[in-house]
């Protein structure tokens, strides 16, 4: 595993710190840290998370022109080192980064996926733990569209022990809770005030890239270049995707009401937005 970034020492010094890490988490995995893309050469997965973060009171679309600059460099330098990769993006704001690597990249559709739906759908999920009081274990959570404001937390999808939480709980407990999960990156921006998220957006890139390292096939929600699916036309739009050694193996259209349907096509105009202010600062 490769860390790198632009700023010297840093990405060396958590190489290090995870290397010695690594005796009590039992693992023999090689992590070097590097500020040169060359060390990364002929990667399997790389996961972009560069660009600045939001600070209190900003959106994630507020990071749009100088995320799109470092997300298009970033990716001019991976597509050298490593043609085969699968790209997993994390940089915000998220749904538009997407576009901008796939852009730049000129990979398949297959080989470009946003990290956000395993992200909302985690924090949706611990939210339904904490409220039923019950293991996050149980919880199963779907969370569709862009991620953003306009995310869409499908309740009737999401299940405690299988059984779908709006026989749970009554329908304003489920809409606080769904308000909290559309909220979720910004309540850890407004605590931490000098930076957004961590670990979370860890672990869930870290889902997506192990169901695409061991072929697992899992089903996940990501964002994904539609091409007609749900009715969208080539905007990368959180849907529930199967990921395996390929990368992007299948996207599932799961039947949606008509508010549920109108939902996505709300979040899927907020993506368009988003993708003609890029187009403006080409
Ligand atoms: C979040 O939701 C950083 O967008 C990321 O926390």
């Amino acid at each position: 595993m490769v860390l790198l970034d632009i700023i010297e020492g840093v990405p060396q010094g958590k190489a290090l710190d995870l290397t010695e890490a690594a005796p009590i988490e039992k693992h023999d995995a090689h992590v070097a840290g590097t500020n040169a893309y060359d060390v990364s050469k002929g990667s399997h997965i790389v996961i972009i998370t560069a660009g600045i973060p939001r600070k209190p009171g900003m959106s994630r679309d507020d990071l749009i022109s100088t995320n799109a600059g470092i997300v298009k460099a970033v990716t001019e330098q991976v597509v050298q080192q490593s043609p085969e990769a699968i790209l997993i993006i994390v940089s915000n704001p998220l749904d538009a980064m997407c576009h901008v690597a796939y852009e730049t990249s000129g990979f398949p559709k297959e080989r470009v996926i946003g990290m956000a739906g395993v992200l909302d759908s985690a924090r949706f999920r611990s939210f339904i733990a904490m409220e039923l009081d019950v293991s996050v274990e149980n919880t199963h959570a779907f969370v569709l569209g862009g991620h953003g404001d306009t995310m869409v937390p499908l309740a009737r999808y999401s299940t405690v022990a299988g059984i779908p939480i709006t026989e749970l709980l009554p329908k304003e407990r489920i809409d606080a809770l769904v308000e909290r999960t559309r909220n979720g990156g910004a309540e850890i921006v407004g605590l931490l005030k000098t930076g957004s998220a961590f670990y979370a957006p860890a672990s869930a890139a870290v889902e997506m890239a192990e169901s695409i390292l061991k072929d697992k096939k899992k089903i996940l929600p990501c964002a994904a270049l539609l091409q007609g699916e749900y009715g969208i036309n080539d905007l990368f739009v959180g849907v529930p995707v199967k990921l395996g050694a390929k990368g992007v193996e299948e996207i599932i259209e799961i039947q949606l009401t008509n508010e549920e349907q109108a939902a996505l096509q709300k979040s899927a105009t907020a993506v368009q937005e988003l993708k003609d202010v890029l187009k403006k600062l080409k």
